[in-house]
């Protein structure tokens, strides 16, 4: 049967706002909110609700389609298909949300043949809203703005070297081994000058949600984003919103979305006239994938 992009995303934007109300009328405890792995991979009765509500709204007039939601994920069970399949994280950047830290949104992402087609990015907060399908360009709408199309800059600057970006790396909640000392080592690598070793990069940022870093990237705000650990919900609207941005998605494992945590490696580098291979290239030199 057609699926209607256009109707799905309207809906995806309408959840999005939906849930956004849900967050900013919480009122998430350092203290209290529960703990899934370790003592900083937080989740609050929020996460939960928000999924709740998300997937009743989608599956109820989509019940045929697949639903994978971060709080509702079964390791070894759940798995990505080719069926058209809504991947949502409630509240992404949960640590920021329980700080008050304004960088946390809802990602919103759909899949048909594990394309990323429909993505919706939603920051409550701000009232930023990133949106995009496959094949009709991304946006982004700013609180009381009109809807202007990513990248955000006409003629993006083409990208010379690691030295002169601004990049988003992630610390992650997966504080112990291998993957920990691959996090520090990059950091490390990244920010040395180049007598050390290092790119010497403009600098990084750690903003605490993996979707809005990609999001950013898309609008050029930072020219790449790296991740390893990312699950599918953390990056599967954001990859398309990238790609109608003109940004590419490099993966550790291509066309696989659910490798051991190892191999979950994501880069995303932003659009622009010339110089994109030459970073991922630099950056997987740097990553050791
Ligand atoms: C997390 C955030 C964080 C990233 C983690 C994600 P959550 O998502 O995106 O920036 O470093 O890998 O799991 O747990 O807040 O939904």
């Amino acid at each position: 049967a057609d699926i209607n992009l256009q109707e799905i995303h309207d809906l995806l934007i309408s959840v999005a706002h939906e849930a956004g109300r849900m967050m900013l009328t919480a009122t998430p405890s350092h203290l209290d909110s529960g703990t899934k792995k370790n003592s900083a991979d937080l989740v609050t009765e929020t996460d939960r609700a928000v999924e709740k509500m998300v997937s009743t709204r989608l599956l109820t007039p989509y019940p045929t389609f697949s639903f994978i939601g971060e709080e509702t994920y079964v390791p070894g069970k759940t798995h990505l298909t080719a069926a058209p399949t809504f991947i949502v994280d409630p509240v992404d950047g949960t640590t920021n949300f329980v700080h008050a830290f304004p960088a946390f949104c809802i990602s919103l992402g759909f899949t048909i043949d594990k394309v990323p087609t429909i993505g919706v990015i939603y920051n409550p907060f701000l009232d930023e809203l990133y949106t995009g399908i496959k094949g009709q360009g991304a946006f982004l709408t700013r609180k009381g703005g009109e809807k202007e199309r990513l990248p955000l800059r006409k003629e993006p600057e083409p990208l010379v070297d690691l030295s002169t970006c601004l990049i988003g790396a992630e610390w992650g909640s997966d504080r112990s081994g291998n993957n920990f000392e691959l996090k520090c080592e990059v950091f490390k690598k990244l920010a040395a000058t180049k007598e050390n070793g290092g790119a010497m990069v403009h600098s990084l940022r750690c903003m605490g949600s993996a979707a809005l870093n990609i999001a950013y990237v898309a609008a050029g705000q930072q020219d790449v984003f790296w991740e390893g650990g990312c699950w599918a919900w953390d990056v599967a609207a954001g990859w398309c919103i990238l790609i109608e941005a003109g940004g590419i998605m490099a993966s550790g494992n291509p066309g696989d979305w659910e490798p051991e945590v190892d191999g979950r490696k994501y880069l995303a580098v932003r659009g622009a006239p010339k110089g994109q291979k030459q970073i991922v290239e630099e950056m997987w030199r740097i990553i050791g994938n």
